[in-house]
């Protein structure tokens, strides 16, 4: 939790003051074309801020995004990977060239690549992926790295698959929650603009009902301001109908097979999917007996879920839904049986389906 915030306003500042030279990459925003970004921002941190030379070379590639619209930029991406596959050694090479480049420098580099998950699934970034790892070896007393994701599993298949072991020697550090501390400053910050005080128990109460994620709380607190409301209640009901409403959970969990609502419930009440007793409760809930649920169905389950990234791993065959909100949602639909009410119909065959 605040990992962008640590990474821009903490970790960055204290390099640049320690000397290095920094790059911030952001591979979120920029799902279509990951690599010419990771790409601009190494050469440009190589070659001094160039920004015209910058334009030039995008304008330049085949491929590069000219037409107007969101589905436009999906195929101007997909032709690039078409018409840009003899092109592509060149563009790695290019990645050597400018890594090289920044180790000759003075100054040592602190690359910070931001939402690195996204590189985690496709088999087509297996090779920048390995060409960035070789390049980091390479180099490793002038340029160092962190890359943060919001995806577990995602960073955890790329910390872990055997084609792609970028970071044999990296340590992983999970994010810790923020703690009363952070909804303290957020309170300070909401009087110094409004001139007003808000209960901080109250407060820390909403943050716990947002599952403590920071953005939502940011959310509440910023509707709050402008309004000009100290209404903590209303607020945050707001907040969480703006947050499920267009995540549309219920559609969302409809469109899943019973047994995934099932296993998911199990996580949801803090169970481990493959006990017996569990076992017995997905039986339950799927009007079946406890032999239909066999390990190997679970374990199916849990795996379609992963690939979805609806789930990640936290070690010794545990695991956690991914979206803190979602998670919540389940958890509090559990007591108003929501697998019997929202797949009602379907629930007699459930063990059919299975
Ligand atoms: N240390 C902090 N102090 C005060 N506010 C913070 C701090 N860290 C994060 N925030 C606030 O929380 C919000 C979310 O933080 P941030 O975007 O860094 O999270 P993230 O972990 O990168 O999330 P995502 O997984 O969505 O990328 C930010 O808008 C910021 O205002
Ligand atoms: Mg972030």
């Amino acid at each position: 939790m605040g990992k962008t915030e640590f990474l821009r306003k903490d970790l960055m500042p204290a390099a640049e003051q320690a000397g290095y030279t920094t790059i911030y990459v952001s591979l979120w925003e920029t799902k279509d074309d990951p690599e010419s970004v990771l790409l601009d921002a190494i050469q440009q941190a190589a070659e001094g801020p160039g920004v015209l030379g910058a334009m030039r070379r995008r304008l330049a590639r085949p491929g590069a995004k000219i037409g107007i619209g969101a589905h436009a930029a999906t195929v101007g991406a997909h032709a690039l990977w078409e018409q840009g596959t003899a092109e592509e050694p060149n563009r790695l090479l290019e990645l050597r060239r400018w890594m090289d480049a920044l180790a000759q420098k003075k100054k040592p580099t602190l690359l910070l690549v931001d939402e690195i998950q996204s590189l985690a699934d496709e088999k087509r970034y297996g090779a920048l992926v390995a060409a960035l790892r070789s390049a980091l070896d390479k180099h490793s007393d002038k340029i160092k790295a962190v890359f943060t994701g919001s995806s577990s599993d995602g960073l955890q298949r790329m910390f872990q698959k055997e084609r792609a072991p970028l970071f044999q020697f990296s340590q992983q550090i999970p994010f810790p929650q923020m703690d009363r501390g952070f909804v303290q400053h957020m309170l300070t910050a909401f009087t110094h603009a409004t001139q007003r005080k808000l209960d901080e128990e109250a407060a820390w109460q909403a943050f716990l009902a947002l599952e403590r994620v920071p953005e939502h709380f940011r959310t509440m607190m910023a509707s709050m301001v402008q309004t000009g409301s100290t209404d903590i209640e209303t607020a945050l009901a707001q907040v969480k109908r703006g947050i499920t409403e267009p995540a549309n959970f219920s559609g969302k969990w409809r469109s899943l097979r019973p047994i995934d609502q099932a296993v998911l419930a199990i996580l949801a009440s803090g169970g481990r999917p493959y006990t017996e007793k569990s076992r017995q409760r997905i039986a339950k809930l799927l009007n079946g007996t406890a032999s239909d649920v066999t390990p190997s169905i679970i374990q199916k389950s849990i795996t379609r879920m992963r690939k979805q990234g609806l789930i990640a791993p936290t070690g010794n065959r545990e695991y956690r839904i991914e979206d803190r909100v979602f998670y919540a949602w389940i958890r509090d639909g559990i007591d108003a049986d929501r697998i019997a009410t929202e797949s009602g119909e379907r629930k007699k065959d459930n063990c059919k389906d299975i």
